[in-house]
C-alpha cells in the first residue's frame, strides 16, 4: 500500500565538498548523486509521492534529471531556503493533502538501500516519529571555545543521526510552524519535535548510509557502490 510522501532536501551549496557547485550533481558510478537518492524512493512500493527541494539555480537541472530518468513519482520540485530547515518546510508544504506520513531524506545520502529503508519503516510504524541513527565509534568530548575539554560524554548513550526520518505529518508541520514563528533552528527535523517536547524514536541505521559531505566521502561512496555491484 503506497502511503508515504518523501521530501528530499537538495538545496544546499555543498561548501564542504568544495566542488564549486551543488555536490548533488557530482557523479557516483557515472550518475549524479541525486539520481541515486531519488531512485531509492521511485522504486519503493510504499512511496506514493516525492517532492525534491532545490535551490533556484538548480531547479531546471533537477527537472531535466527527473524527466530523463522517468521518475514519475516526483510531484513537485520546489524552491529551497537559506537553511536546510527552510528547505524541508517548503517541501512538506508541497506534498498532496492526502499524505499523512512524511519521510525526510537528505539528497546527499545516496547509499540507503531499499531493504534498509523498508526495515526502517517497519520498525518505525508504531511511532509518531522515528529517525535512523548509528552508535558513535569515537569518544565524543564537549570543549570550551579555548579548546579545553569541559566534558566527556558517555558513548553508550550517543548516536550519530542520519536520515531517513519519518513523521506523522501533523506533528512535523506543527514543529516546523512553531520553529519558524519563534526563530528556532535545529540541524535536523527531529530536533524541532524534541524542542516542543514530542518523543522521537531511534531506529538503528547502517554504517553505509553516509552523507556525502567532503571529498573523502565521495571516494568512500564509490567504493561501497562498487562492492555492492561486485556482489550482484
Ligand atoms: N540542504 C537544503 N537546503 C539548505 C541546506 C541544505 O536542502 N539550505 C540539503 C542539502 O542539499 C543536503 C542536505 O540538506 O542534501 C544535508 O545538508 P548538507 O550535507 O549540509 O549539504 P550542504 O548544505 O549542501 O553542504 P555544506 O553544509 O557543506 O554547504
Ligand atoms: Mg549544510
Amino acid at each position: 500500500m503506497a502511503k508515504y510522501g518523501i521530501v528530499i532536501p537538495a538545496a544546499g551549496q555543498g561548501k564542504r565538498m568544495g566542488a564549486g557547485y551543488n555536490k548533488q550533481f557530482l557523479a557516483l558510478m557515472g550518475e549524479p548523486i541525486l539520481v541515486h537518492t531519488v531512485r531509492i524512493f521511485q522504486e519503493s512500493n510504499v512511496v506514493s509521492e516525492i517532492v525534491i527541494v532545490g535551490s533556484n539555480d538548480d531547479i531546471s537541472v533537477i527537472d531535466d534529471l527527473v524527466h530523463h530518468h522517468k521518475f514519475d513519482k516526483v510531484s513537485a520540485i520546489c524552491k529551497g531556503g537559506v537553511q536546510r530547515q527552510d528547505s524541508v518546510r517548503a517541501g512538506v508544504q508541497a506534498l498532496s493533502p492526502t499524505i499523512q506520513r512524511v519521510v525526510v531524506h537528505d539528497g546527499a545520502r545516496p547509499l540507503l538501500t531499499l531493504e534498509e529503508f523498508h526495515r526502517f519503516l517497519g520498525a518505525a510504524e508504531k511511532f509518531p516519529s522515528a529517525i535512523m541513527a548509528i552508535p558513535v565509534k569515537d569518544t565524543i568530548k564537549q570543549v570550551l571555545a579555548t579548546g579545553e575539554v569541559s566534558l566527556t560524554l558517555p558513548r553508550e548513550y550517543l548516536r550519530a543521526v542520519q536520515t531517513p526520518q519519518v513523521f506523522d505529518r501533523g506533528i512535523l508541520e506543527e514543529a516546523h510552524y512553531r520553529a519558524v514563528s519563534e526563530g528556532y533552528y535545529g540541524t535536523d527535523d527531529a530536533s524541532l519535535l524534541e524542542w516542543i517536547g514530542y518523543p522521537v524514536q531511534v531506529i538503528e541505521g547502517s554504517q553505509e548510509n553516509i552523507k556525502v559531505t567532503t571529498p573523502e566521502d565521495l571516494w568512500l561512496a564509490e567504493r561501497i557502490l562498487a562492492q555492492r555491484l561486485a556482489r550482484l
